[in-house]
């Protein structure tokens, strides 16, 4: 089998064999015990998982110690399995370290699929809501409006901007969350960032990792892990003050997502619910929203950047396009529709560079199939959404940028675009990080136009460093500021 999917009738009769006469999942020859952590170990795992696609097909298998983990490589077979059957893979694999970084699983992010989760979710979900509707666009538009004056007193000079773009997401965040904006020197922002940053590197590193695949190295001494402790004391140190500041003040509300939250969790628990949410869901809740609505939508403003970089006509395009539709003033959010080249060009930057390559890992919670292979119970299913992003089934040229493909008649797909994931675990912030995008980039390229610093005649190296998120290496940029720009 080719493409590792099976399609027509063969597929529909497989989902009703019994599991020893399903075929069995391909993959690399894997070694008694440490099985295939070779492959686990590369540098940069989407691009590792995409070429193995190629030789296994969109669904193959690696094992590690006791886990199996099948890893999904196109979006039809990612859809089957996280919209079709979303019932059976909403799970999160149950793990020794991910119950150490959330508070045994109190986050929406790594909590598994049950009635706490749902109820959680549904809290928070309802929070950001009311905050999309109305704060979300005003936080957005101080923030895109500070950016664009930290860019003026650059006056041209050639400056990396990944930390101004880590504060405006991260101020976006946190004036969601407390009502609170920091400036990038400030100490208690330094703080939050190292330490969350830290976190999310520590617990993506393979001495973490070991301890989940091969729970006898728990026993021996680890420094890694006992910084990761460290490090996660000191997170929710700095949350319980800000929720205990918060509920000092005089002035709470609902407009920030504290406030809300705060307030649906008393009418939560006077209705007979069966679960008890707590302090700890609006703690852990916050965490989710810091990690989760960082270094996501700062590292797709750095991309964004970053290819304009290499395809300056594109920047162009979009100036134009501005100054057409917007006639010099600022833009809203309402006015995406009518700016389809804007749109493409962070739609193909979503696709090319999705700032979370691996989803998050999911878990079966029962018995199922995905594309006529049978998968047991407790399997971890990896949805690869760089892998499919730039499946050539369906992307025409796949690893070009050429946000044209998404304007009529280009050939793009958005329904294959996935960056946000899919179903019942589709990401929290999806909402939040599209209007986000929208106006930053919208206010910049109004404003400004990027180009290489003087002396240097090749763009910034696309390839980039993936963790949990995926980041482009640093690199110098010249924000040269537009002749007419006062609205
Ligand atoms: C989960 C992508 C921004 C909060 C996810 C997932 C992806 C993703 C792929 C995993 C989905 C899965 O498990 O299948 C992105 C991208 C962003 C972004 C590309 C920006 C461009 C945000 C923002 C927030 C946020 C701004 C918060 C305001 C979350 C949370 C989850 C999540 C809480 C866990 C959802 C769950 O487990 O059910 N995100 N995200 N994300 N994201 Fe985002």
């Amino acid at each position: 089998k080719s493409s590792g999917t099976q399609s027509g009738p063969l597929q529909s009769l497989s989902q009703f064999l019994p599991c020893s006469s399903s075929p069995s999942l391909p993959g690399p020859p894997s070694l008694f015990i440490i099985g295939n952590m070779k492959e686990l170990a590369h540098d940069h795992l989407p691009i590792h998982f995409t070429n193995l696609a190629r030789r296994y097909g969109n669904i193959y298998q690696l094992k590690c110690g006791n886990t199996t983990m099948v890893i999904l490589n196109s979006s039809e077979v990612i859809k089957e399995a996280l919209v079709k059957k979303w019932s059976d893979f909403a799970g999160r694999p149950i793990s020794y370290t991910a119950g150490v970084v959330s508070a045994e699983r109190r986050t929406i992010s790594l909590g598994d699929y049950n009635e706490e989760w749902r109820a959680h979710h549904r809290l928070v979900h309802s929070a950001l809501q009311r905050c999309f509707h109305q704060s979300l666009h005003d936080v957005i538009e101080r923030q895109a409006l500070h950016l664009r004056k930290i860019l003026m007193d650059y006056e041209a000079n050639a400056v990396d901007l990944s930390e101004d773009f880590t504060v405006a997401a991260s101020n976006v965040i946190t004036s969601l969350a407390f009502g609170k904006e920091y400036d990038k020197s400030s100490p208690e922002l330094q703080q939050l960032h190292s330490c969350l940053n830290e976190i999310v590197a520590l617990w993506g590193s393979s001495w973490i990792s070991a301890l989940d695949f091969f729970p006898i190295l728990r026993k021996f001494p680890n420094p890694v892990f006992h910084r990761l402790l460290k490090e996660v004391a000191k997170r929710d140190e700095i949350i319980k003050q800000h929720l205990k500041n918060y509920k000092a003040q005089d002035k709470k509300n609902g407009d920030t997502i504290t406030g809300a939250l705060l307030q649906g969790l008393e009418k939560y628990n006077n209705t007979d619910e069966g679960v008890l949410l707590t302090d700890t869901h609006v703690h852990m809740a916050t965490v989710d929203l810091l990690i989760g609505g960082t270094e996501t939508n700062a590292s797709m403003m750095n991309w964004i950047v970053a290819f304009l970089l290499h395809r300056p006509e594109v920047q162009t395009r979009v100036y134009e396009e501005l100054c057409t539709v917007l006639e010099g003033r600022y833009p809203k959010y309402s006015d995406r529709h009518r700016l389809p080249i804007l749109c493409s060009l962070i739609d193909e930057v979503l696709r090319l560079r999705p700032a979370a390559p691996l989803a998050l890992p999911h878990r079966a919670i029962r018995d199922s199939s995905i594309a006529g292979y049978f998968i047991p119970k407790d399997t971890v299913i990896i949805p690869n959404l760089f892998g499919a992003h730039h499946d050539p089934a369906v992307w025409t040229d796949p690893y070009s940028f050429r946000p044209e493909r998404f304007l009529e008649g280009g050939g793009g797909s958005t329904r294959a675009l996935i960056p946000f994931g899919a179903g019942a675990r589709l990401c929290l912030g999806e909402a939040v990080a599209k209007m986000e995008l929208f106006l930053l980039t919208a206010y910049l390229l109004r404003d400004f136009q990027f180009v290489l610093p003087e002396g240097k005649s090749s763009p910034p190296d696309l390839r980039g460093v993936a963790s949990v998120v995926l980041k482009i290496k640093s690199y110098e940029v010249i924000a040269r500021p537009r002749p007419v720009t006062s609205p």
